[in-house]
């Protein structure tokens, strides 16, 4: 258990160091591009087809952009691709670590779905490979010479992957499974077409060939998809702290919504770099998580209330004494926030999903509340319920003995 959390400090560290470089020279990149002007005579006579200057760390930078390429390779051409291969192995890792290796925990909600791990586990990487397999078919099939309708088969793809997690998965797992097949069509995008246009673009060079200009179109508009999906896909990255997000009884209305919105923002943005100012899309962004917010909060207590209400009773009759005292311990000192209506002050969901209600909730986060309440003992959250270290103990005691 511990083992496994140093593991998972480690590759998620690195997954975040990674993911920042990744997404930083995206975004440099797109700014780079949406920022070039047409270049003074000489640069367009040289080949070159937009310019900018930037000053940055004490010092000018001239970049220009070549409208196919230079007339030899330049001794050092920089590639920018292990950023992306990084992000996605740590991150997948990191999927395994935590949501495959404790599938009962945090991958799997009996409330949702019963699923055994093993089914889980398939369904969950079928769902991020099958998808991916299904955007690489649009991208070679008439769709992708409409850039709009390409747009709307990729929006519609995504709600239907959100849809559907959330009908299998616990509400962290279905967000992190989106954020999982978003994350694998961009750096398959990177893998699958990118870097081949770049490589034949590359050899083009070398060998004083033709540039075909369809190479470099091609890479351009999987770059594009790729820029939409950066806020969308870090929304998810960070989801996790937000249960009343994942949630929420509409979960996926909740997550198409912010990912839509996020993706509109990155729009004003992008229209900003080229001189484009539509103040309209940010305010009319910026309203609507406004209002996502408002419509999130207001409803999810009642809603709640009336799922708790109609959950199972617990079944009394197996549990042994010892049970029944850590059950008594855990009501006590646990449910004020780890439950479906919490009765804490402050936390008016349950943190990161995890609930305590019924004894199946609680012997399937055995192992969590073993480390959390007796190993760490950074549980009860500030211990605002006053456990005390004999009460810990007997968790450890009834832990250790099951
Ligand atoms: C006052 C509210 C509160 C109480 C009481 C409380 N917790 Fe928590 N719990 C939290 C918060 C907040 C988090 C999330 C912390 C974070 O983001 O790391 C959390 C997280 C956890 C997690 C981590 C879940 C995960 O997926 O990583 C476990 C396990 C847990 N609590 C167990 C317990 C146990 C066991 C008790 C009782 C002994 C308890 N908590 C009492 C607020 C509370």
């Amino acid at each position: 258990m511990e083992g496994l959390d140093w593991l998972s400090l480690f590759v998620r560290w690195f997954h975040v160091i990674a993911g920042v470089a990744w997404i930083g020279a995206s975004f440099y990149f797109i700014w780079l591009d949406n920022s070039l002007r047409t270049p003074p005579e000489w640069k367009q006579e040289k080949g070159i087809k937009g310019d900018l200057w930037a000053i940055h760390g004490g010092g000018f930078y001239e970049v220009a952009k070549y409208a196919y390429g230079p007339e030899s390779m330049p001794a050092t051409l920089h590639w920018f691709k292990w950023e992306a291969y990084t992000t996605w192995l740590s991150g997948f890792a990191l999927l395994i670590i935590v949501y495959y290796f404790g599938a009962s925990a945090y991958l799997i909600d009996p409330s949702v779905n019963a699923l055994s791990s093993q089914t889980a586990i398939l369904s969950g990487l079928g769902i991020i490979f099958g998808g991916l397999a299904l955007y690489e078919l649009a991208c070679r099939s008439p769709l992708a010479k409409s850039p709009k309708l390409f747009a709307l088969f990729l929006i519609m793809m995504i709600c239907f992957a959100s849809w559907l997690t959330t009908q299998l998965f616990s509400g962290r797992g279905a967000y992190i499974h989106v954020g999982a097949l978003v994350g694998t069509i961009m750096v398959a995008n990177v893998f699958l077409n990118i870097m081949p246009n770049q490589r034949k673009m590359v050899a083009a060079v070398a060998a004083k060939g033709e540039i075909d200009p369809a190479w470099g179109a091609s890479a351009k508009l999987r770059s594009v998809h790729n820029n939409y999906l950066t806020l969308p896909l870090l929304f998810i990255m960070i989801s996790n702290h937000y249960p009343m997000t994942y949630q929420h009884p509409q979960n996926w209305l909740v997550l198409i919504a912010i990912m839509a919105l996020s993706a509109w923002i990155r729009h004003f943005f992008n229209l900003k770099h080229q001189d484009i100012k539509k103040p309209s899309i940010l305010v009319s962004g910026a309203a609507g998580m406004l209002l996502l917010a408002i419509w999130v909060s207001v409803p999810v207590s009642q809603q709640e209330s009336t799922a708790a209400a109609s959950a199972p009773q617990n079944d009394q009759t197996a549990l042994s004494a010892d049970d029944k005292a850590v059950q008594t311990l855990i009501t006590t000192h646990c449910t004020s926030c780890h439950a479906a209506s919490p009765t804490d002050d402050i936390f008016k969901v349950a943190p990161l999903g995890v609930k305590f209600d019924s004894w199946q909730d609680i012997k399937r986060y055995a192992p969590q509340i073993y480390q959390r309440s007796a190993v760490s003992k950074d549980m009860p959250f500030m211990n605002k319920t006053g456990m005390t270290d004999e009460e810990r103990q007997v968790i450890a005691k009834w832990f250790k003995e099951q």
